[in-house]
């Protein structure tokens, strides 16, 4: 029996209870959110205890992980302490606001040597797979990406030191899918606009952002992001390679070879396939079928915030 705590019981975790509550051999034994009533609405739908404080539930319920959806401002501790007590980590991304969060739990991930995982679900497409392995070894010379769409709803999103921001907590998709499919990036130039969104209080994100990078592998690619698109827009990545173009919106990849498309559909829920992996290596003690540790999940993030940064300065930045 695998025992689950959760750290944040609101939007993204009814995902995760969706899937994990309808598998075998796991015990929910405890909720915590600050927001008491939503750890009490988990508990009276999936059985375990109700707390408003990670340490008290870490330390009365013992579960072998912990699940932590919090917004991006509020990694406050609950991964070190989790990590301190040997319970292993499932954290849904973006994994902070700040640098020195990032580092902070990254260095007690390390030092406890607990399994981490991180909620980069694209990566988890059986579709994805098969575009990496398409992928595999050709030439990448440009990447486009795009989170054109609305503002979400919830209240920190439209704070900057609560969010980080578009790039931080939404694009951070496609920056994380460029990463895992065509490589590390090695520089970052930003710009961003306001002044569109004139009717939402406390707002002080950018409403729209264009970053250009230079790929490690010599290609180059731009990922724009805007919260004012009411019309149209969309979530998309398409690289470009000298023998095919890859177009992949949601979990449908298009692959252009020589003037024929071949259309792949996903035929997996990309939230259960990390739920279920993150469970296994639980289970089994194999971290290798997990698509994005701390570690790696950090690498997204830091080029997340270098272009955030790079916004700041007027200047390409190292992530
Ligand atoms: N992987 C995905 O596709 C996906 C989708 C949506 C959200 N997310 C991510 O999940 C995280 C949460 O997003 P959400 O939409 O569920 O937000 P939400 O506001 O709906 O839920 C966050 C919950 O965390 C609680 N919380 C805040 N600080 C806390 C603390 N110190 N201790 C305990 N609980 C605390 C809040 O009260 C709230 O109930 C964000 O980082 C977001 O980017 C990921």
């Amino acid at each position: 029996m695998i025992k689950l705590a959760f750290v944040g019981c609101g939007g993204i975790m009814q995902e995760h209870y969706r899937h994990l509550s309808a598998m075998s051999g796991i015990k929910m034994a405890g909720h915590c959110d600050i927001v008491k009533e939503r750890a009490e609405s988990a508990a009276s739908r999936f059985g375990g205890d109700v707390f408003t404080e990670y340490e008290a539930m870490y330390d009365k319920v013992k579960p072998n992980a912990v699940y932590i959806a919090v917004p991006p401002y509020a990694h406050c501790g609950m991964e070190e302490a989790a990590a301190a007590r040997g319970i292993h980590l499932f954290i849904e991304k973006p994994i902070a606001a700040d640098r020195e969060t990032a580092k902070r739990v990254d260095a007690a991930i390390r030092k406890a040597k607990i399994i981490s995982s991180v909620g980069y679900c694209f990566r988890y497409y059986d579709t994805i797979q098969t575009a990496r392995q398409l992928l595999n070894g050709k030439p990448v010379s440009l990447v486009i990406g795009t989170w054109n769409g609305g503002m979400p709803g919830v209240w920190w999103w439209r704070q900057m030191d609560k969010s980080g921001g578009q790039a931080i907590e939404q694009t951070t998709h496609m920056f994380d899918l460029m990463r895992y499919l065509c490589g590390e990036v090695s520089e970052v130039y930003a710009v961003a606009s306001t002044g569109c969104m004139t009717k939402v209080e406390n707002y002080n994100v950018h409403d729209s952002s264009a970053v250009t990078m230079r790929l490690k592998n010599g290609g180059s690619a731009t990922v724009t992001s805007s919260c004012v698109c009411n019309h149209g827009g969309g979530v998309t990545l398409t690289i470009i390679t000298p023998e095919a173009t890859f177009k992949i919106a949601g979990g449908t990849v298009s692959v252009n070879e020589a003037g024929k498309v071949t259309e792949y559909q996903s035929q997996v829920n990309m939230y259960e396939e990390e739920d279920k992996v993150f469970i296994d290596a639980l289970r089994t003690g194999k971290r290798t079928r997990i698509k994005s540790t701390y570690a790696d999940a950090m690498k997204t993030f830091n080029v997340t915030i270098a272009a955030n940064e790079s916004i700041v300065s007027g200047l390409p930045v190292k992530p």
